[in-house]
């Protein structure tokens, strides 16, 4: 790195995908010459990096586009440039609205096309204008980015890697739709590429991401297209890759294959985030989310035969428009039976330019906040009781980064708890056989057991 370098420094706000465009743009950046900082005070360029799901994460933006704009002032008073870019789902939901609302703002560019971030810093250098990028452009911004990561990267143990984004489901509460574009696959090959040199960096766990990940369907060098389980199947070949995780499910799209391989392949960690929203039909109905609750218990039923011990996730809206006490029942009753691990739940937002904000039958807010903490107490005492489930078990903890105490490691365990391993023998990146001695709120703390796990056959490698 020479003194001169230009820095960037990347805020991520919202889900997952946000996280692996922000490191993607820092490898389109590190193509440009720029050298990527935690540092805002360093930065020539700050890009914010942001979601659109709910009202608070929009307007989180413009807050801090407030202080960026200060700092932009001082900057300019001593002769040197900020440059503020504003990227991701409110880019895409606001574009021009951003610079009229921030005029400090000089880029705005959706998640399709930060692949032409260098055209992009390149023209407003040249004519000094706010630029605004929003279009779906034909071309696959994939196939115009440097191959990932970029070497000065962070090295990590665990990495997401896009397989599909955009969404066609048109939830009538949701904005990804519509920020994101429709759904796409990307061919088989590239993700099997992308995940090799993931690995070859020394990755050992890959969390597979896509708005709707389980209606996969990408282009094999077969000629046919491959499903999730398919996919799946062939990255568990790829030697030095020990786990496999893909999120965001929809229920109507589990189909057989994939369940199937929550049995079949070891590599895959039994653990589902299968988001639901509603235990009610009539609610679900008028969310466009084309399944019952019958339906998704049935699912449900489905993928504990086939991996009795898997930990399942959702995510809840309360008070959508319409919802009656009746309905909110019958998500709490669709709660206890499922039983989850975790889960996420949020009063229902309305956003602008989708069909459930014009919606007459608005829930007070009062309704959705007593709603709200109800849900979460049940949600709570359930994971609560999930992590005191791992209570003197065994299993496999793959170590990611030193614990905060001395002779403590921190990693995570097949059903994602964060856990806390005493242990001095070992180090990050080692898969290792621990038991559960303590459960605390969040998370889960162990001892190191019998022989180490990586010495192990690999079909006895996950818990
Ligand atoms: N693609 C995923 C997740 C989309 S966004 C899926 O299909 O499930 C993540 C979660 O945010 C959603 O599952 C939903 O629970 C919540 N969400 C989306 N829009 C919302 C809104 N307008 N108000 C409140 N919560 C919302
Ligand atoms: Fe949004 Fe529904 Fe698509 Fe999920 S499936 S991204 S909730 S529209
Ligand atoms: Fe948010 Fe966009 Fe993800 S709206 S949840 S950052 S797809």
């Amino acid at each position: 790195m020479t003194e001169t370098q230009k820095k960037a420094f990347i805020k991520t706000y919202g889900c997952q995908m946000n996280v692996y465009d922000s490191e993607r743009m820092g490898d389109v950046l590190a193509g440009m010459g720029y050298g990527v900082t935690d540092t805002p005070d360093e930065a020539d360029l700050v890009i914010l990096n942001t979601c659109h799901i709910r009202e608070k994460a929009a307007e989180k933006v413009y807050s801090e586009l407030g202080r960026f704009r200060e700092q932009k002032r001082q900057r300019a008073d001593d002769g040197r440039e900020l440059v503020i870019g504003v990227a991701g789902c409110v880019a895409q939901a606001e574009g021009e609205e951003i610079v009229r609302r921030s005029p400090a703002v000089d880029l705005v560019f959706g998640p399709q096309t930060y692949h032409r971030l260098p055209q992009l810093l390149s023209r407003f250098a040249e004519e000094r204008q706010p630029l605004v990028e929003t279009d779906f452009p034909a071309e696959d911004k994939f196939d115009h980015m440097p191959k990932l990561p970029r070497p000065e990267a962070p090295r990590a143990v665990t990495a997401f890697l896009t397989v599909q984004e955009g969404c066609d489901k048109f939830c009538t509460f949701c904005v990804v739709p519509y920020t994101r574009g429709a759904e796409v696959s990307r061919p088989v090959r590239k993700i099997i590429e992308d995940a090799q040199r993931l690995v070859d960096r020394g990755v050992r766990e890959i969390t597979l991401l896509g708005q709707n990940i389980n209606a996969y369907h990408g282009e094999a060098a077969d000629g046919r297209r491959w499903s999730l389980g398919r996919l799946l199947d062939e990255l568990a070949l790829i030697e030095g890759l020990d786990r496999l995780r893909y999120t965001t499910s929809h229920p109507r799209d589990m189909d057989d294959e994939l369940i199937s391989a929550h049995r079949d392949n070891p590599k895959l960690m039994p653990y589902l985030h299968l988001p639901v929203q509603s235990g009610s039909d009539t609610v679900l109905k008028a969310m466009n989310r084309r399944h019952t609750a019958a339906a998704y218990i049935g699912v449900i039923e489905k993928i504990r035969a086939a991996r009795p011990d898997i930990a399942l996730s959702s995510d809840f809206i309360v008070g959508f428009p319409g919802e009656t006490d009746a309905d909110f029942e019958a998500t709490m009753s669709l709660v206890k039976s499922v039983g989850y691990a975790s889960a996420f739940s949020f009063k229902y937002s309305p956003r602008p330019g989708t069909p459930a904000a014009e919606m007459e039958n608005q829930v007070p807010e009062a309704v959705k906040s007593e709603r709200l903490s109800r849900l979460q107490e049940l949600l709570n005492s359930q994971s609560r009781a999930f992590l005191q489930s791992c209570l003197g078990r065994e299993m496999d903890i793959l170590i990611e980064k030193p614990g905060r105490k001395a002779g403590q490691l921190a990693g995570r365990s097949p059903y994602l708890q964060a856990v806390h391993v005493e242990d001095q023998h070992h180090g990050i990146g080692d898969m290792v056989r621990v038991c559960i001695d303590s459960v605390g709120a969040n998370s889960l703390s162990a001892h190191t057991v019998g022989a180490d796990a990586d010495s192990l056959p690999r079909a006895m490698t996950t818990a």
